[in-house]
């Protein structure tokens, strides 16, 4: 019997594996796995939420006026360049049905975020995947891949799993030496974590070149990860077809309510920053003294390199502490820790320290 087909690229996806999934024979306890903010959201965020169930009836306002005003206050950026996602893969998959078709190239780069690869494919575009050297991206390697039919590139910044970012003055020579027809999107989903004085999330470059993007995320440092709520920054040209595709209510009124919230109080940002620096200082030597290599560019989560992930992976599942494998990602002998709280990962480094493989 014949049933409707979906185009080849879609039948080329590999579906995203998230966190979220509980291998048998794990308890799940200790969640290290998806670069969620342990400390969750805070106060304020909580307490808008309990309050918004007398609306709940009501169709959310679509443009999301009141977080764009509130984001543009925070950002000190003009509202009207501003467009919201259910999470910033939102923004990502828009990016791409708006930008590339069949017969385009999207570049991505090496062991790059997953979601890239599936909005490229979904919009029946070809992946180029730009290689790293050393875990590192060059403007060389990625300009080497540039061709006509270059449509975006996806730039992790900085990267998940590696969180590896281009500086500001490479990214300097980068956006010279790009064709402006191609679509640069910055993806800073981590920039709160970020305080690197050569670091830069995008916003200065959206304001100097037509043809760059920056796309953000509620669901790392403002622990909203369940409120599925992202934005992007661009000029009028490229938010105004965004604009036209976007499904009109693709933000909730409660995650646009909590995003104005969380806003509002930077003071638990830095503080959950503040602390997740200090815990993954402290977690690297730990490492360190348990020899087990580590890749650690910054952010909130490590790369640790085992002999063999696989058996660490579910031995620490089995104690009741889930970290993500990286197969998914070409990297099957690494696992992705995230910075948990101070209690979280002193039991992984002592269940760590009892594990007889590594
Ligand atoms: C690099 C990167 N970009 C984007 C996202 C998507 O975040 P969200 O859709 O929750 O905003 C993630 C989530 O893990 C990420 O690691």
């Amino acid at each position: 019997m014949k049933s409707p087909k979906s185009t080849q690229s879609i039948y080329a996806i590999s579906p995203y594996v998230g966190g979220d999934v509980t291998p048998t024979g794990f308890v799940r306890r200790v969640v290290l796995a998806s670069n969620e903010n342990p400390y969750g959201p805070s106060e304020a965020v909580k307490q808008v939420v309990r309050d918004y169930t007398n609306i709940i009836h009501c169709y959310p306002s679509g443009a999301a006026n009141n977080l764009r005003q509130a984001i543009a206050k925070s950002h000190d950026i003009d509202s009207d360049w501003l467009v919201t996602g259910n999470g910033s893969e939102d923004i990502l998959h828009m990016l791409a049905r708006t930008f590339a078709g069949p017969g385009d190239e999207v570049l991505i780069p090496q062991h790059g975020f997953g979601v890239y690869k599936i909005a490229t494919l979904a919009v029946g575009a070809t992946p180029i995947i730009v290689p790293r050297v050393n875990f590192k991206l060059t403007v060389d390697a990625i300009m080497a891949r540039v061709t006509e039919r270059t449509k975006i590139f996806y730039l992790d910044h900085p990267g998940n799993p590696i969180a590896h970012y281009l500086t500001n003055s490479e990214i300097d020579e980068l956006l010279e030496r790009m064709p402006n027809n191609v679509l640069v999107v910055f993806d800073s989903a981590y920039a709160e974590y970020m305080e690197n004085a050569d670091y830069h999330p995008g916003t200065k470059w959206v304001q100097k070149y037509p043809n760059v993007v920056m796309a953000r995320s509620f669901s790392k440092a403002y622990g909203m990860a369940n409120l599925r709520l992202g934005w992007l920054y661009a000029q009028p040209a490229i938010v105004d077809p965004i604009q036209r595709i976007r499904p009109p209510f693709n933000t909730t009124g409660i995650s646009q309510a909590a995003g104005i919230a969380a806003l509002n109080d930077q003071s638990w940002i830095r503080q959950c920053v503040a602390l997740n620096q200090e815990i993954l200082v402290k977690f690297i030597v730990n490492m360190e003294e348990l020899k087990i290599p580590i890749l650690s560019f910054s952010s909130n989560f490590v790369m640790a390199k085992f002999e063999d992930a696989t058996k660490v992976y579910r031995y620490l599942g089995e104690k009741g502490l889930v970290v993500r494998p990286m197969g998914a990602y070409d990297l099957p002998n690494y696992l992705r820790i995230t910075i948990g709280k101070a209690e979280e990962m002193n039991e992984l480094v002592n269940v760590l320290k009892s594990c007889p493989i590594r």
